[in-house]
């Protein structure tokens, strides 16, 4: 062929070529729509969360679009990811490809140096010093404190009464234990304060960020700004503390990171502004959390009769070895094996945490389809944990689908406290707080739910529209105590 005519031929095909590239690269970015801009389908999530069918709004897009989808979440192009394989694949995935960016909205409350927005040495560093406090060497030495706290809480919110409302009163006691045992607040006008701004702060976590006077963001700003001053207050002063005893201290969290300090150069491990964010992170990501789980569990104990008496022949084993007003022991929490299984179905059914966010540093190819740069990408532990594939019958409240080898779930398939390095490292505190206020309570109270029907929403934590209430009733042998 001549030069000329094969020229003119590649001119004519280059377009088509181009175009088809082109085609075949945009047909693989997911599918689904990014609605309009900025707002896309954060209003109809948040809506669906209110009105506790954040699960069926997942479920919808998965009927329509398949495991994988594109949408907006506050402000971003983001990609939804569904089932075990996708779970494997975030949590193993290099963070040079997917990193642990949080929406605006959560960055700007939280703060830039909290865990969930730090990657590579800088999360290394600032997480072992949290786990350092957090790991079960260090708390199994404070179960006695937790213990005592939680029968203060029993004595002033539960003895003497006869109907109580279970979600206020566990933020109540998740908030108390988290002040006295990571940040050593004492009772009083400043753990008051800081409760009405934590909450504050929360509201905002997961709201569209735009920051006009008014905006729920805004107010959640405005709190975060107030938390950051009383947090500061309090390192200046623990910080004079260790100054005049010239010791390192484990005492509370705070005094623990400030202890810390660089064996080569004995500069501190964390800068106070690490320290700050790391401390809002562990109040948020800790107390509602937590709380959300004991709720639930009180629920499904009034519920499931069968359930409860295994839970409490366990209990009762373990009060029999021990003295009257004994406080709980490691070791007592090592053998309340079935009411941990009880707990873990608990958050099964009702994860505590709806979904989680990376942002995606690199094209990303997942199977057929490319996540784009620049995007973020979502999962929900719910869809994973309601799968029937996986649970059979997910709905019903089945603490011995976890007993026996056969039925217990595959590797990613249970991710309410996530995986991998990122794996919730508040874990052993969740389990003591958890075993230890199940311990003392159906030691001393029978219960039964005051409502037939007890509906919540999600604001981004479960919340019972009437606060779960429900009949108390003080044992006869706690009475005579
Ligand atoms: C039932 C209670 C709890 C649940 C269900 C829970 C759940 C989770 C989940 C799912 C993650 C991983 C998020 C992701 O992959 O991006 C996480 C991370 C985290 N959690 Fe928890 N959590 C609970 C309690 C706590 C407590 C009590 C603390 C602290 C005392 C805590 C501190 C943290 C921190 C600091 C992270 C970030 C870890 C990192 O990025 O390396 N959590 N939690």
């Amino acid at each position: 062929m001549e030069p000329a005519v094969s020229v003119t031929i590649l001119l004519l095909f280059l377009p088509l070529l181009f175009l088809l590239i082109y085609r075949r690269s945009f047909k693989r970015i997911p599918p689904g729509s990014l609605g309009i801009p900025i707002i896309g389908q954060s209003l109809g999530l948040l809506r669906a969360m209110k009105a506790n069918t954040g699960e069926e709004w997942f479920r919808e897009r998965v009927r329509k679009y398949g495991p994988i989808s594109k949408l907006n979440l506050f402000g971003t192009s983001t990609v939804f990811l569904h089932g075990p394989a996708a779970n494997k694949f975030i949590y193993t995935c290099s963070e040079k490809l997917l990193a642990n960016k949080q929406p605006a909205s959560i960055r700007r409350i939280m703060g830039e140096k909290n865990l969930l927005e730090l990657s590579g040495d800088d999360h290394k560093r600032v997480r072992a010093a949290l786990v350092s406090f957090l790991k079960p060497e260090t708390l199994k030495l404070y179960v006695g404190r937790i213990d005592e706290e939680i029968r203060l809480h029993l004595h002033n919110h539960w003895y003497g009464n006869n109907e109580i409302k279970v979600m206020p009163v566990m933020k109540t006691l998740t908030f108390n234990v988290i002040c006295s045992l990571l940040f050593g607040i004492e009772r009083g006008p400043r753990r008051d304060t800081l409760v009405k701004l934590f909450e504050n702060a929360m509201e905002g976590v997961l709201s569209v960020p735009i920051n006009l006077p008014f905006t729920t963001f805004n107010r959640s700003l405005k709190a975060r700004e107030k938390i950051k001053s009383i947090i500061m207050d309090l390192i200046h002063e623990k910080r004079k503390k260790l100054e005049i005893s010239g010791i390192s201290s484990n005492e509370d969290l705070i005094m623990s990171l400030l202890s810390m300090k660089d064996q080569s150069s004995d500069s501190p491990v964390l800068s106070d502004e690490e320290i700050v964010d790391n401390i809002v992170v562990v109040m948020i990501a800790g107390h509602d959390t937590t709380s959300v789980l004991l709720t639930f569990l009180i629920k499904l104990l009034a519920e499931d009769q069968t359930v409860y008496k295994y839970v409490l022949k366990e209990q009762e084993e373990i009060s029999k070895g021990k003295a009257l007003e004994e406080l709980l022991s490691w070791d007592d929490l090592a053998k309340m094996k079935y009411t941990w299984k009880v707990a873990t179905e608990s958050l099964r059914m009702n994860p505590p945490v709806l979904f989680t966010f990376r942002t995606v540093l690199q094209d990303i190819e997942y199977g057929e389809y490319i996540i784009p740069k620049g995007w973020q990408v979502i999962w929900a532990s719910c869809m994973t944990h309601m799968d029937e594939n996986i649970y059979p019958e997910p709905s019903k409240f089945d603490p011995s689908r976890l007993e026996s080898q056969a039925t217990k779930p595959p590797p990613y398939s249970f991710m309410a406290f996530g995986g991998g390095p990122r794996m919730c490292p508040g874990y052993e505190f969740v389990r003591i707080e958890t075993l230890t206020m199940i311990h003392n309570l159906v030691n001393a109270f029978t219960w039964k739910l005051s409502l037939k029907d007890n509906i919540f929403g999600r604001n981004p934590m479960p919340v019972f529209n009437q606060g779960l209430p429900i009949q108390i009733e003080l044992k006869k042998s706690s009475a005579e105590m």
